[in-house]
């Protein structure tokens, strides 16, 4: 969704806000814009990306300002309705992330009392009405003309002659970065880290008063104590490093991310960090989009080792759902802890009784201060907006809480343990033999649409590989358990419409064949995912990416890898923007 970003202090604001908002691109990158306090508000937007926006800009001196990434929400991608919005005297600027619901009402009220609009957003109305109720003191223009706003919001308000910014927040993301003699506040840590590792969040309702050298935030009028955050990641972590794309990148960092959660949960003996899993009933989980499919890997996991029955909804389903919960143990996982679904699945959750644990890459998100209990992945900062090494670390989590909660039979927990530690090099040898999957990609590349089959644990990775694929190649792809491909995607099949079948050698081995024999009757091609010198599937199969022996349980890592890989190269292949597809944004923070 959209990106918001604020800079106050000593130096020029405009280079800053520029570099703050190049991070923040993955979030919405339709439109952007600044506005500086150059001696008076001045306001540079275009329907561009942020660095193009920049070629055009003359060189302001301010010290202050604020600027916004956008995607899309009312009215489409266009210089008009790119943010800022100003009120009429130009003097205030608004940024905005999130959705103004009784928008149309306000603007008629406003309307009539003279106020003029320009733009087809929400957000202008937020200017209009601070300027209607502002006597002399920003913050308390801000806090009353939010009592009329429904719906949610993360903003940064700037006014001419004040040396101040004034934010807050309700159901979107907000963070203030502490600098020395500076401070910054964004819709996220990435992109202030350049500058700054000392955060500061800012919850629903409250208020923040920001100017160079203090910040304070005030609840309904009272004071509240305000509590920094070490931001973990470094700014290093937050570059290319050499890469064509953050994706590729961030494939090829699955090693590390597997090794540092690894490391990081063995040495966790600590009850409190310790989520127990059996006897607590059923156990509910809730995610979107790719942490969905991580959450059907735990599912599956969490069954089959620990015998423990898992539900997973998707979490917008699952906010339309009415019947009262009880105490559930649930997960939510979000990579970054900030999708709207799943936070107001959480807050059901919770207000029904349940208890949440939060399965989450980013230290002090939204997510941590709703769950009971967090449980952080140590993937560090995924720029890309298809989610990759996120995932992996994910299923990392899954898995070493139900290995480490195997009770009775030993023998098998040992051998897991063992083959997660041997997970590194295992999934190094995946990305080491890029080249067939490069040749398969520019293969694919053809093809309009496809199909990915898994059974059992697999299914969640035919489901994995398909959204990464139209995701970052457009290619249309589908993902089903394969058992249920004959109830009716049967009639798509044919020599235009490929087949990517992932097998696995555990008790879905013979069923997965029997798919591909009927696959291969209907004259689809088939590129099957599966170990090497497997000559059944090697004889069936017209194409083959081979991976490594792992117990099958273990399995939709060293197989997802792979489909990772296809998709980039079949998106590389087809000149696609790979880091940044059209229409989607890295963290969803509207429902
Ligand atoms: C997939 O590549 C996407 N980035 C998307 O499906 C993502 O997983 C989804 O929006 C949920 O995000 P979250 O993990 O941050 O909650």
């Amino acid at each position: 969704m959209c990106g918001i970003v604020g800079y106050v202090g000593e130096k020029k604001a405009q280079p800053i806000l520029l570099s703050c908002l190049k991070k923040l691109e993955y979030r919405g990158y339709d439109s952007c814009g600044i506005a500086v306090d150059n001696g008076g508000i001045v306001v540079y937007k275009d329907a561009l990306r942020v660095e193009a926006m920049a070629k055009s800009l003359p060189r302001l001196t301010g010290k202050i300002g604020i600027g916004h990434t956008r995607w899309a929400t009312h009215g489409g991608p266009s210089k008009i309705n790119a943010h800022p919005h100003v009120d009429c005297s130009g003097n205030i600027a608004v940024v905005h992330n999130g959705v103004i619901t009784n928008y149309s009402e306000l603007r008629r009220e406003l309307a009539k009392e003279g106020h003029k609009f320009t733009s087809e957003t929400d957000t202008e109305v937020i200017p209009h009405l601070i300027e209607r109720y502002y006597q002399g003191n920003l913050e308390a223009a801000v806090e009353k003309a939010l009592t009329k706003v429904a719906g949610s919001y993360a903003i940064a308000v700037l006014r001419s002659g004040e040396a101040k910014m004034v934010v807050a927040k309700k159901d979107s993301p907000l963070v203030i970065g502490i600098g020395d003699g500076e401070n910054y506040v964004a819709s996220d840590v990435s992109a202030f880290l350049d500058y700054t590792d000392r955060a500061v969040y800012i919850e629903d309702g409250q208020i923040g008063v920001i100017t160079k050298d203090c910040v304070k935030i005030a609840d309904d009028g009272n004071k509240v104590a305000v509590k920094e955050y070490k931001i973990l990641w470094n700014a290093e972590e937050a570059q290319k490093s050499g890469y064509e794309h953050f994706m590729l990148k961030e494939i090829h960092e699955q090693p590390k991310v597997i090794r540092n959660t690894l490391a990081e949960y063995m040495r966790i003996t600590d009850e409190s960090n310790d989520v127990k899993l059996a006897g607590n009933g059923p156990i509910l989980m809730l995610a979107c989009g790719t942490s969905y499919h991580a959450a059907l890997v735990g599912k599956y996991v969490f069954e089959d080792l620990l015998s423990v029955p898992v539900r997973v909804e998707i979490a917008s389903e699952f906010n339309q759902q009415r019947y009262i919960l009880g105490k559930t143990l649930a997960f939510a996982v979000t990579q970054s802890g900030e999708t709207a679904d799943t936070l107001k699945a959480m807050k059901r959750v919770k207000g029904e009784g349940g208890r949440v644990v939060a399965v989450t890459n980013v230290v002090g998100s939204t997510s941590t201060r709703i769950a009971n209990q967090t449980t952080y992945t140590r993937a560090g900062p995924e720029i890309s907006v298809a989610a990759t090494k996120t995932f992996t670390a994910q299923l990392m989590v899954f898995y070493w809480l139900a290995i480490s909660q195997i009770k009775e039979d030993m023998r098998r927990r040992a051998g897991l343990l063992s083959e997660l530690r041997s997970l590194p090099s295992k999934v190094q040898q995946v990305l080491d033999d890029e080249t067939t999957i490069k040749e398969h990609a520019k293969y694919l590349s053809k093809f309009e649409n496809v199909f990915f089959i898994g059974r059992g644990v697999n299914y969640p990775v035919a489901l994995e590989g398909a959204l990464k694929l139209k995701e970052v190649s457009y290619i249309h792809a589908e993902g089903y358990a394969a058992g249920e491909i004959k109830h009716g995607p049967f009639a798509l099949l044919g020599s235009e419409t490929p087949v990517i079948a992932v097998v696995s050698r555990d008790n879905t081995y013979e069923s997965m064949l029997t798919s591909i024999k009927e696959i291969k009757a209907r004259k689809s091609p088939v590129i099957a995912v599966s170990e090497s010198e497997d000559h059944d599937v090697e004889d069936l199969a017209d194409l083959l990416i081979t991976v490594p022996h792992v117990d099958p349980i273990l399995s939709p890592i060293i197989n997802t890898v792979s489909l990772q890989l296809l998709a980039y190269y079949t998106a590389l292949e087809k000149g696609c923007p790979i880091d940044f597809p059209r229409n989607l944004a890295k963290s969803v923070t509207v429902e």
